[in-house]
């Protein structure tokens, strides 16, 4: 993504607006909402599963699935509301496009690669971190339940009030991505000298900013080790500063920062209220320096109401 700029850039910034940006994801909740519950429920049918599994196979297979629904869908255009697809062949018939079938593709992997990696690791952290905190579980858990408590029925789906009512669960997905430190490197290119502290770092060279450090700096979070969501009380919540670039900074921000909230806050809507879970193995963190689960995460999810019914069958 880094290497993307100029037209290119703008292309990739229109595309992830197009797909994630606030009236799509508002029209997406519904559609985010059954795809957590349906992964829960799934989950909860096996003995464990493992939560961040390893990606490996990426980019070949699905390039090919990717460049084959292309195809598809320029032979049968889609009969439903449009969707991403109709997008790319929208903007590749038009007669000033920069697109080329293979750069579209290029773009699209992109997005998808930068929005699956870093969502899995980010759900999987908080799963993580609950597990390990059982107050702020605790706390989590009254948010959601009041949420059904204030519903007419508690089955309808989730609405954008309820999302952007949850105060703790904002807390908590920020304080998740303060530690996960997802994003170890943020690379910028000196493109004029630059003078900082007596030194002069010349043009042309590279600098890392490093987002842990930033993170874990005790003399903006205290104890900066404890997952602590309340720190954030008080404190906004929204975009990046000196001291929060889990979702990176300026022209460069994260494209898709609400996205992966709307997934991350209805995934743990949907765990907290319906599931228990407890680790089976593995959850060990190693970083090199890219965040990794070498022996992976082993969780073992159940449905809330079949405790109450073993527990009602041993009594
Ligand atoms: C918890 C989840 C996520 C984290 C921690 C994260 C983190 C980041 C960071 C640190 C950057 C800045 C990179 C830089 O400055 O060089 C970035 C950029 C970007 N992210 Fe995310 N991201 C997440 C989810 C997503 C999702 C769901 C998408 C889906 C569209 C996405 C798409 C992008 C794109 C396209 C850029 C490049 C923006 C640009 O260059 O203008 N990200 N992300």
């Amino acid at each position: 993504m880094g290497a993307l700029h100029g037209i290119l850039h703008k292309c990739l910034k229109n595309m992830a607006l197009n797909l994630f940006g606030p009236e799509s994801l508002k029209k997406m909740l519904p559609e985010v909402e059954q795809a957590a519950c349906r992964n829960l429920k799934r989950w909860s049918s096996h003995e464990s599963v493992e939560l961040k599994e390893a990606s490996a196979s990426g980019r070949k297979k699905a390039m090919r699935m990717l460049k084959n629904q292309l195809k598809e869908r320029r032979e049968k255009p889609s009969e439903q509301q449009s969707d991403f697809f109709d997008y790319v062949l929208e903007e590749l018939e038009r007669a000033d496009t920069i697109l080329t079938e293979e750069i579209a593709l290029d773009l699209m992997f992109v997005l998808l690669f930068a929005s699956f990696e870093t969502t899995s690791l980010a759900i999987t952290m908080a799963t993580k971190f609950l597990l390990e905190n059982p107050l702020a579980l605790k706390e989590l858990a009254e948010e959601h339940e009041e949420i059904l408590r204030r519903r007419e029925n508690s089955d309808s789906g989730f609405t954008w009030k309820e999302y952007k009512s949850m105060k703790f669960t904002f807390q908590l997905i920020n304080e998740t991505v303060r530690m996960a430190n997802i994003a170890p490197g943020i690379f910028r290119k000196i493109l004029e000298d630059i003078k900082f502290q007596g030194y002069t770092i010349p043009a042309g060279w590279f600098v890392m900013v490093c987002p842990p450090a930033v993170h874990l700096n005790p003399a903006k979070y205290k104890d900066p080790l404890q997952f602590n969501p309340k720190r954030w009380e008080g404190m906004e919540l929204t975009g990046a500063s000196k001291h929060f670039m889990a979702f990176g900074g300026g022209m460069r921000f994260c494209l898709g920062t609400d996205f992966a909230k709307v997934q991350m806050a209805v995934f743990l809507h949907c765990l907290v209220t319906k599931y228990r879970w407890k680790t089976i193995k593995g959850g060990e963190i190693v970083r090199t320096p890219g965040l990794t689960f070498p022996n992976g995460f082993h969780v073992q999810f159940s449905e809330k109401n079949e405790f109450k019914q073993d527990a009602a069958v041993k009594k």
